[in-house]
């Protein structure tokens, strides 16, 4: 039975994802009606140039008062495709006052403030819906947040971030430096003019902080995630990784620790074994790697950005909002009970790919492998190539501290028989 008075949607951002969910909320009207029981209507559209045309959108419902859209009092979810904190934040608290639920893809908020919209949903009895925000289409925290609720999550391990995928994998197959896969990823449109945010890992940290609370049951914000970018990995790294069998990911990498009593969350670029399912994940596509107790291995793998896969997501969690405002519930709200701390990164513990350029004459291998250990660092392989009294070593770690690790590459930099170190990277999911 689809009853008569439609639930009202208003939309804030009518960009790359907010106009291919207009399209789908037309497109799809009547499926959307059936699914939810009633009809569920675009009320407004809240744009920064209302004279911009937008295929598909009727001109009478643009505007750029947003704050006049989400106020007027009748709007039952607001869909928040702005992005970036101000104005987002204080729209979505306006939607909660007016007593709206609210459907975002913001994950730059969540991150910084996730705990007060939290809040502010919790308070007015609203929906705070946000799987677009995570590895766009893919269905990645509802799974979290509801299939596995009864199992415990020890681990989750994932590729979040499809522009510096897509780079990292032009490096792999075409052996093209940064810069110049960078250009590429820029020509074809998977990389923005300014791709700070993606290079230099702030919008995985960002996921891998909403991930990590999710998983694990407790508050992780943004600055707890150690972050670094793609922007040092090099062809000479690619090719190193190739080797060992491995290639180069940017990972999302969030766990608990052993004894159970803390958590970590870290983004930076890893090797991992070809034959690992990540491995295999090409051009801008996400995947993302769930290890549970009860549950196993499972992986989640889709694309993780561009419109319409993002609108999917979002038209998922608009269904779930508008079928609750109907029947009077809310879905899940923040899980943070576990309080569980988040560890600084040099208490880490994985393995390391470390390439040094030394001097080739007798006893410098000795005098390198005595500083990893007086670090407590234990030494899995060498590998050395020399010509003209000058040599690369490639030491590959068994799992230590990360913290244990970078006392190691100091000490290393001081020898006068260590030239610079060519570069350091962790090497995962083995
Ligand atoms: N810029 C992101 C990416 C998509 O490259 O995956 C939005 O989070």
């Amino acid at each position: 039975m689809v009853r008569t008075r439609p639930l009202k949607v208003a939309l804030l951002g009518c960009g790359v994802v907010g106009s291919q969910v207009a399209r789908l909320m037309t497109t799809h009207a009547d499926d959307l009606a059936a699914r939810v029981g009633a009809p569920v209507e675009l009320a407004g559209v809240a744009v920064r140039r209302p004279s911009k045309a937008r295929g598909g959108v009727a001109p009478h419902l643009v505007t750029s008062d947003a704050a006049g859209l989400v106020g007027r009092g009748d709007i039952d979810v607001v869909v928040e495709l702005i992005g970036g904190i101000e104005p987002a934040r204080s729209l979505i608290d306006a939607a909660f006052e007016a007593g709206a639920s609210v459907v975002t893809a913001n994950k730059a908020l969540l991150a910084q403030d996730g705990p007060a919209l939290h809040a502010a949903a919790e308070k007015h009895a609203a929906d705070l819906y946000f799987e677009a925000a995570v590895a766009g289409a893919i269905p990645l925290l509802r799974p979290l947040r509801e299939s596995l609720a009864g199992d415990k999550v020890n681990r989750v391990l994932g590729i979040v971030n499809g522009t510096t995928n897509f780079i990292l994998d032009r490096m792999e197959s075409s052996g093209a430096g940064y810069g110049e896969a960078l250009e590429e990823a820029t020509a074809l449109g998977y990389a923005e003019a300014d791709p700070t945010a993606d290079v230099e890992g702030f919008d995985a940290a960002a996921k891998a902080a909403i991930l990590a609370g999710i998983a694990f049951h407790t508050r992780v914000r943004l600055d707890d995630v150690h972050r670094e970018g793609i922007t040092e990995v090099t062809a000479a790294d690619i090719a190193s990784a190739r080797k060992m069998g491995c290639t180069v990911k940017l990972l999302a990498i969030c766990e608990r620790a052993e004894d159970g009593r803390s958590v970590t969350a870290r983004v930076h670029p890893a090797m991992i074994p070809l034959a690992h399912p990540l491995a295999s994940v090409r051009e801008a596509y996400n995947a993302v790697f769930v290890e549970a107790d009860a549950a196993g291995q499972l992986m989640f793998y889709g694309p993780g950005a561009g419109g319409a896969p993002t609108a999917s997501a979002v038209l998922g969690d608009l269904v779930a909002a508008c079928r609750n405002k109907l029947s009077g519930g809310r879905g899940p709200g923040e899980s943070a009970y576990a309080r569980l701390p988040v560890s600084p990164m040099g208490e880490v513990v994985t393995r390391y790919h470390i390439s040094l350029d030394v001097v080739d004459k007798p006893g410098v291998l000795a005098q390198c492998a005595t500083v990893f250990a007086d670090h407590g660092v234990s030494i899995d392989t060498v590998r050395q190539t020399g010509k003209d009294g000058e040599a690369q070593l490639v030491v590959v770690t068994h799992r230590a501290p990360d913290a244990a690790l970078s006392g190691t590459v100091e000490a290393l930099r001081r020898l006068d028989t260590v030239h610079g170190v060519a570069s350091i990277m962790r090497v995962e999911g083995e």
